[in-house]
């Protein structure tokens, strides 16, 4: 691999990006937004699909090792949405304070004040925009969403995720707590032991 360093993040999220930096201290984490490259419509049918179309269209430019992070939240009570479209839910180009509301106001039409409810992270890596074997490492993270939404930590549908085992919400909880459980965090995990098993090859 070429710099082995440095790694562009394909997102744009602020959330996402600052978990990355977290939970990847030894590489430089740089935003595709920094590089001038814009995200595509995703157009997979799944969390793997978009996430590898995400590096590919990163590495295209930016020439450098790209991470794809498609995730998103499934509450089986409302058919497995909000899903793939978790970051669209409320419209288009909804925030995630409308997203929340829009899965409470969705949670309350069937008189629900709680509800099962799981997190995934789908990360791809690539090497070269024609990578024929990027790296892929999946993370999980059971819990419950609720209507009443708690903590102003985090991003997306944090304050209203209650982790399996948890009274705390994912907004109450700090950086480093949140990634020890996130699915994100897992995936990551994950995500470096095939970095180094890669890198030793
Ligand atoms: P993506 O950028 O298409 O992968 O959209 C992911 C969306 O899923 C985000 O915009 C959030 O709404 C939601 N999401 C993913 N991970 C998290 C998380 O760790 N906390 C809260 N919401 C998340």
């Amino acid at each position: 691999m070429a710099d082995q360093s440095t790694i562009v993040v394909a997102t744009n999220n602020p959330g996402k990006l600052k978990e990355f930096a977290l939970l990847l201290p030894n590489y430089k984490i740089i935003s595709q937004s920094s590089l001038g490259i814009t995200p595509e419509e995703e157009l997979g049918e799944t969390f793997f699909e978009n996430s590898l179309q995400k590096a590919r269209v990163a590495n295209a430019t930016s020439g450098k090792l790209s991470l794809g992070d498609d995730s998103g939240l499934i509450v089986p009570a409302l058919n497995n949405l909000p899903g793939l479209r978790s970051a669209r839910y409320a419209h288009e180009c909804a925030t995630d304070e409308e997203n929340r509301l829009f899965l409470k106001q969705e949670l309350e039409k069937l008189e629900l004040n709680h509800a099962k409810a799981y997190f995934v992270c789908v990360l791809v890596l690539v090497k070269t925009s024609a990578d024929p074997f990027p790296l892929i490492a999946t993370g999980l993270l059971e819990g419950s969403v609720k209507t009443t939404m708690t903590g102003t930590n985090g991003f997306g549908y944090d304050p209203m995720f209650y982790p399996k085992g948890s009274d705390l919400s994912l907004g109450e909880m700090g950086a480093d707590e949140k990634a020890l459980l996130s699915h994100r965090g897992k995936a990551i995990q994950i995500l470096k032991r095939k970095i180094e098993g890669f890198a030793s090859e």
